[in-house]
């Protein structure tokens, strides 16, 4: 008895201990915030970093144990890192010899190749997480929901939860693969990008449903480290929503220097596994019934907005019936005062780079500024070798719209630089108003194409005409001469080098 009546004390202080460290696991913190942004993809995260910059409380829900959304863990760098390493190596087994440079035994390390593109989304994610802390902004792990419109509720992995209140909430948790309904994906052999961007062999066939940006960036990847890639688009021709010019010349280049095999105007209608083989069917334009047999089939026909478990009924938001899309008004604000949605889960265009502008505004909206976005100039790019990049109107919509239009062209193959590097697939064509002259519209296919569009971007949010692109200095010898030969091209059809 004396015994026990001794460690009393002991036992009631360690309870007492245990208790509050349950207490404190489960609490209801209620911090005060600003702005709460749900989600830390490239909408939430730039979001975030340019509230705090005007000086608003902020604080990130993400679910996920890393910063970066989709773009920085699954999507846009992951995709251009393996898009690198396979550049590589396709260079090496196939133009260094005409460089002059002979190699042996060259071999591809899918392990490698894999870790090296963890390490650089492992630097990216880390860089977020700096920067939130550069910016005192405060993160919580774990699924943000909404009590109501000036509350939400952060749940963990364990269960436990914290309760954040806002003034205002940014919505920007993205989008999710689009799933064929009779085609389930089983994410071993019937694949999403996300899979995709992890097989650990180079497989020998692949089939890749889908002729859009994923399918394409994917596809090629696999193609240039040897795999046989077949892919089967619904639509007469692939990267269906540019300028039609564009998809006919990288379906020529993929399958003349990648061997990719295109099944267009094909409706696909099952896929099924057996052991290590997937067999995909699909009706052929003529109703023909057909099918591919191949070691893994990755699934890219689109992507829908994510807004599950946000509880989104709780504050009377009704998302969109097709696309599940979020619906906002002109200042990206939904049918609830203060609470904002940006990115892949409203409309518009599901790019990394219109997600981060939409995050720049709504802050810059929520600190009382005047922020304007222009959606017509917002680029369009698809990281294949040669790269596809886009601005402005294409042929088609042009002559949807009924405006009187002068195109001009050059093709890369009259390009010094161009044959200098043995790149010479490819044109840049410039669309400008018949009577103005004003750049309506560019769009490229080339080497760096993807970096060289900015250039036309800036031309156009400063209204130039193509003499006026035309009559500015470009380097010589650069792939950017291209774009002053096409505005010389459209301007008075007087291109210089063709
Ligand atoms: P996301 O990046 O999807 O981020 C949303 C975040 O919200 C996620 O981290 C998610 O975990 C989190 N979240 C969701 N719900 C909750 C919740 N309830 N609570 C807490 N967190 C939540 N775009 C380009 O511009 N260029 C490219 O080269 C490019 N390449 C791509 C390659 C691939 C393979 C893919 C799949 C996409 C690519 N994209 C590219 C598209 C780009 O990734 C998206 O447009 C972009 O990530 C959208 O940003 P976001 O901020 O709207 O959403
Ligand atoms: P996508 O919309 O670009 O292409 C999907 C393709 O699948 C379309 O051509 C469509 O016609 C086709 N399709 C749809 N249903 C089909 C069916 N049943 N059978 C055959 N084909 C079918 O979508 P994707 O490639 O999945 O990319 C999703 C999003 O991710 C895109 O909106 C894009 O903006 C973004 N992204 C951007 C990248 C970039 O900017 N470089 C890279 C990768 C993705």
């Amino acid at each position: 008895m004396a015994m026990i009546a001794r460690l009393l004390p002991n036992l009631l202080s360690a309870f007492r201990l245990f208790s509050l460290h349950l207490a404190n696991q489960n609490s209801q913190k209620n911090m005060q915030y600003d702005v709460v942004v749900i989600g830390s993809g490239p909408g939430g995260y730039v979001g975030a970093i340019r509230c705090a910059q005007l000086g608003l409380k902020t604080a990130v829900v993400e679910k996920y144990k890393t910063f970066g959304g989709t773009c920085l863990n699954v999507g846009c760098i992951p995709s251009k890192a393996l898009l690198d390493s396979s550049e590589h190596f396709h260079n090496a087994a196939h133009t260094f010899t005409t460089h002059g440079i002979n190699l042996k035994d060259l071999k591809v390390d899918m392990k490698q190749m894999i870790a090296r593109k963890d390490d650089v989304v492992a630097q990216n994610t880390a860089g977020i997480t700096y920067l939130f802390k550069k910016n005192k902004i405060d993160s919580f792990e774990g699924v943000g929901s909404f009590v109501d419109k000036n509350t939400i509720l952060v749940t963990k992995a364990d269960g436990t939860t914290e309760t954040l209140s806002a003034k205002n909430v940014i919505i920007a948790t993205g989008s999710k693969p689009t799933a064929l309904p009779f085609l389930p994906i089983d994410k071993k052999r019937i694949i999403t990008s996300t899979e995709a961007l992890n097989i650990k062999e180079v497989p020998k066939t692949m089939v890749v449903i889908g002729g859009g940006v994923i399918g394409l960036e994917l596809g090629s990847v696999y193609a240039r480290l040897g795999t046989k890639v077949s892919v089967v688009e619904f639509l007469p021709s692939i990267i269906g929503t540019m300028d039609a010019g564009l998809g006919k010349e990288l379906q020529r280049v993929l399958k003349k220097t990648l061997g990719m095999e295109f099944y267009m105007g094909h409706k696909v209608t099952g896929a099924t596994t057996k052991g290590k083989t997937v067999t995909v069917t699909a009706d052929t334009p003529k109703g023909e019934s057909i099918s591919l047999e191949a070691d893994y089939c990755i699934v890219a026909v689109g992507r829908t907005a994510y807004s599950e478990g946000l509880g989104l009924d709780k504050i009377g938001i009704t998302v969109e019936e097709r696309g599940k899309k979020i619906p906002v008004n002109e200042h990206l604000e939904t049918s609830v005062k203060g609470v904002y949605a940006i990115g892949d889960v409203i409309t518009g265009a599901m790019l990394a780079h219109k997600a981060e502008d939409e995050g720049t505004y709504v802050a810059e909206t929520i600190a009382g500024q005047k922020p304007h976005i222009n959606y017509n100039l917002i680029p369009g790019v698809v990281y294949t070798w040669p790269e596809v990049a886009s601005v402005g109107l294409t042929e088609e919509q042009l002559k949807e719209k009924g405006i009187k239009y002068k195109a001009g062209s050059f093709p890369f193959k009259a390009s010094g630089r161009a044959k200098a590097s043995m790149d010479t697939d490819g044109f840049i064509k410039v669309l400008a108003d018949a009577a103005t002259d004003e750049v309506l519209g560019v769009h490229m296919i080339g080497p760096r194409a993807a970096d060289m569009i900015a250039e036309a971007v800036i031309a156009m949010e400063f209204r130039a005409s193509a003499e006026d692109i035309a009559r500015t200095c470009h380097a010589h010898p650069t792939y950017t001469e291209a774009l002053k030969e096409a505005a010389l091209a459209a301007t008075d059809n007087r291109a210089i080098h063709i």
